[in-house]
């Protein structure tokens, strides 16, 4: 793993919009995994006005987002839909067709997944993915588990996912019980992973991700078999703050 630590959350977004910049100016037909939450905020506003201002072009580039809450339509302000919507799609020049998010409301959760996976294979496999980490070493909505689950699956989210998305929802019962994630075989299919990572909470799935076993009960820790995975955190997840 290549590890940048990087002084603060600017520096990171700028690094990473760096990174995904280089891949879109190369490969303009690229096909970009793309994760939410609060993380990759700054890299998409950074990207944005990388577009603006005429140095980035999407109209050729794919995307597939990582996940989806099960139950949410593309509507709902808590979907990740939205979220792609609101914070890049509205703003850049990727075609609608282009874009890729699973459906929360879709008639069979198992029919979306394996469609999901064979679309992604069908394009090629992702050229970069953005990915974050949850507290629980998650990538993805790929909780800890007692075996790594490779296909992209319907899943039950976990206790401290909960916890941390509960932010985003008026009252804990409304968070989802349910996501859709990308599973695993995807995720390492891709040829360059981006993990971001920011904040002191992340500092010990930081540390098992690289140093621990490889174990379905820290997901990520499974990015120790990828052949080319970029970190990029700042200096509280890495743990070197005073
Ligand atoms: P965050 O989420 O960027 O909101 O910290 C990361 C994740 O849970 O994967």
């Amino acid at each position: 793993m290549n590890i940048y630590t990087v002084q603060n959350y600017e520096a990171l977004c700028t690094k990473s919009a760096d990174l995904i910049s280089e891949l879109i100016q190369s490969k303009p037909n690229c096909n970009l995994g793309l994760a939410t939450g609060s993380t990759p905020l700054g890299i998409y506003e950074e990207l944005v006005k990388r577009y603006k201002n005429g140095s980035l072009d999407f109209s050729k580039a794919k995307s597939f987002n990582l996940d989806e809450y099960w139950g949410l339509s593309q509507e709902h302000p808590c979907s990740y839909s939205y979220y792609m919507r609101q914070n890049l799609f509205d703003h850049i020049n990727m075609p609608e067709p282009q874009r890729n998010i699973p459906s929360g409301t879709a008639s069979s959760a198992q029919s979306e997944c394996f469609l999901y996976d064979q679309k992604i294979s069908e394009a090629g496999h992702l050229d970069l993915l953005i990915l974050g980490i949850g507290r629980n070493g998650h990538i993805g909505f790929n909780e800890p588990a007692q075996a790594f689950n490779m296909e992209t699956h319907l899943v039950e989210l976990d206790t401290v996912t909960r916890q941390d998305n509960a932010r985003y929802f008026k009252t804990y019962e409304k968070i989802p019980s349910h996501a859709i994630t990308m599973g695993i075989q995807s995720i390492m299919n891709a040829k360059q992973i981006l993990l971001i990572a920011s904040g002191s909470g992340k500092t010990e799935a930081l540390s098992k991700m690289r140093n621990g076993q490889i174990d379905p009960s820290l997901p990520a820790s499974i990015l120790q078999l990828h052949e080319n995975v970029t970190v990029i955190q700042d200096v509280d997840a890495a743990g070197l703050s005073i």
